[in-house]
């Protein structure tokens, strides 16, 4: 046979192993408004830039009938390409095929593709879509499992691995996106759960549908699984695409620089923070006010709103904004707040992203509940994760700033290379009702009128604790600035902290509270 004839042949059995498990079987995936694992590649690539590997890769299964059955690329499409023309690893489960579930020549094409990525650094990108450990393959679909965890380990903080949920994602299956940093859900279409509805209804007798279990609004809202939230398959890839704009491909670069654009002139910081320190705003306006062309990527923003985490660009520049949100919960810190923060920040250091933290909070949140659901361990992760950060780290404290909130929220007691306060910033150990009630108690007590001597006591406080002068006294905080002035002082402590070199104590490593 002469080179053409064989090219000819290569290139039939191509598109026929391209077509994964059949026409009916994308018939299928389509009427459910999924793409198929090939066309969710193509969507996230650049044009013409796919390169596939190891297309011919046969399972290896000689179990419950599987010796004859064919499974085209076993499931599972890998190989590189280019976003921006910039080069990414990327993997995509076939549902058409076997349900996309995990064997051992499934698991081992996923792993030859994140090894490449961790060796090239190179960011990961998997599409998720499947059943789960293949049943006829027993241990060594486990066993590819475990090769994949601790591969996402390996590469955790080195390349940025994104997970995109886009269909089934069952059983053990789940704890792979679980240890990378980015997971995108859609509406509808992704389903992640450990243990299904029928396995639920036998064991514990109850009633549940897979949307209700682990949909993407219940991941996105509730669980916090998810960062990103899409309603169809293309706004999902586009989400993907413009966090790729914000993020370095490793980390031993910082992220691409943008031309600077000013903030729309719709967003005017001081006319959005409201004097009275009980009157809500949103932050989101204030970062808009700040952010380059008012460009804010949020990151997890249905889950724990009192805190508003996301990317935005200063001068051009990446920055990762840290916010308490007033408008949720006066912007408490607890125990979903917490996490989500502290894992944000450890994102940002990991790959030289500086953070801004947008301060204005109460404190953490009281209560038997959150005390009973760890709200200790939970708020310890932020100081950790500020403490440990050697990023440049800059706080404008907006309002309020009580109590471990204070401390918590990037001060400079953790480190902080800059904090600025504006004008009608209050820090204080308390809020001054509370404060005011414990410390002058007697004497309100014994007054002829204790509610008037009450909103005097208050006033003292106020005039002599719940500003930001005596902070500043101490050089505790840097600056008192106008707030007109917030993105000019900002990009003058980014431009200054270039170069910042910082380090922290030689050791394995330290024991964060997970
Ligand atoms: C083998 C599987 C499979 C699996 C699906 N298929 N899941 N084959 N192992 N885990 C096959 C089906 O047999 C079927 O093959 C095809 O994929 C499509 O599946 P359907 O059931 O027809 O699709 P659908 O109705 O859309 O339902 C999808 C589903 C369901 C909800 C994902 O298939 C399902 O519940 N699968 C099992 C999920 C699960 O419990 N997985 C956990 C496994 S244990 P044919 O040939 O008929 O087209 C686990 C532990 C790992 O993962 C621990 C690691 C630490």
């Amino acid at each position: 046979m002469s080179l053409k004839q064989k090219t000819r042949e290569l290139l039939k059995k191509r598109e026929e192993v391209q077509l994964g498990g059949g026409e009916a079987a994308i018939e299928k995936q389509k009427s459910i408004g999924k793409l198929t694992a090939r066309e969710r590649i193509l969507g996230l690539l650049d044009e013409d830039s796919f390169q596939e590997y190891d297309l011919f890769v046969q399972h290896d299964a000689r179990d419950f009938g599987m010796e004859s059955k064919q499974l085209h690329g076993d499931g599972v499409i890998i190989g590189t390409g280019t976003i921006y023309g910039s080069p990414v690893c990327v993997f995509a489960q076939d549902f058409t095929v076997a349900g996309g579930s995990l064997g051992n020549m499934h698991a081992r094409k996923i792993t030859k593709i994140m090894d490449h990525a961790l060796k090239m650094r190179v960011p990961l990108i998997g599409i998720n879509d499947s059943g789960g450990a293949r049943i006829q393959e027993g241990v060594n679909s486990l066993a590819g499992y475990g090769e994949i965890f601790f591969r996402n380990t390996l590469s955790s903080g080195v390349i940025p691995q994104i997970s995109v949920i886009l269909g089934p994602c069952a059983g053990g299956a789940v704890y792979s996106p679980a240890l990378t940093d980015f997971v995108f859900v859609v509406d509808k279409i992704s389903k992640m759960f450990i243990t299904g509805p029928e396995v639920i209804k036998t064991v514990l007798g109850e009633e549940i549908s897979m949307e209700d279990l682990g949909g993407a609004r219940i991941h996105s809202e509730v669980t916090g699984n998810a960062h990103f939230f899409a309603e169809s398959e293309e706004e999902c890839l586009a989400q993907i695409k413009k966090l790729c704009t914000f993020i370095p491909w490793n980390n031993g670069q910082k992220a691409r620089a943008f031309p600077p654009k000013e903030p729309k002139a719709d967003y005017v910081v001081e006319n959005i923070v409201p004097s009275d320190p009980t009157q809500p705003y949103d932050v989101r306006d204030v970062i808009k006010g700040i952010a380059d062309d008012s460009d804010f990527f949020e990151v997890q923003a249905d889950f724990a709103k009192n805190a508003v985490i996301g990317f935005g660009r200063i001068n051009g520049e990446t920055v990762g904004f840290v916010c308490n949100q007033p408008l949720v919960m006066a912007g408490v810190l607890d125990c979903d707040s917490s996490d989500k923060i502290a894992r944000f920040i450890r994102y940002c250091d990991a790959f030289n992203i500086p953070i801004i933290t947008l301060e204005d909070l109460p404190g953490y949140l009281p209560g038997a509940d959150q005390e009973h659901a760890g709200v200790i361990r939970h708020g310890a992760k932020i100081l950790y994760a500020y403490s440990e950060a050697t990023v440049p780290k800059i706080t404008v404290i907006l309002r309020k700033a009580y109590g471990g909130g204070y401390i918590a929220m990037n001060s400079r007691h953790l480190r902080a290379d800059f904090v600025f306060a504006w004008p009608g910033a209050e820090i204080a150990v308390m809020g001054p009702e509370g404060a005011a009630n414990i410390i002058f108690r007697k004497e309100i007590m014994s007054a002829e009128d204790p509610e008037a001597m009450r909103k005097l006591k208050v006033e003292e406080y106020k005039e002599k604790f719940a500003n930001p002068y005596v902070a500043a006294s101490k050089g505790y905080i840097d600056s008192v600035i106008d707030p007109s002035e917030t993105r000019k002082t900002l990009i003058h402590a980014i431009d200054i902290s270039k170069n910042k070199k910082d380090g922290r104590p030689k050791k394995k490593h330290g024991i964060p509270p997970f």
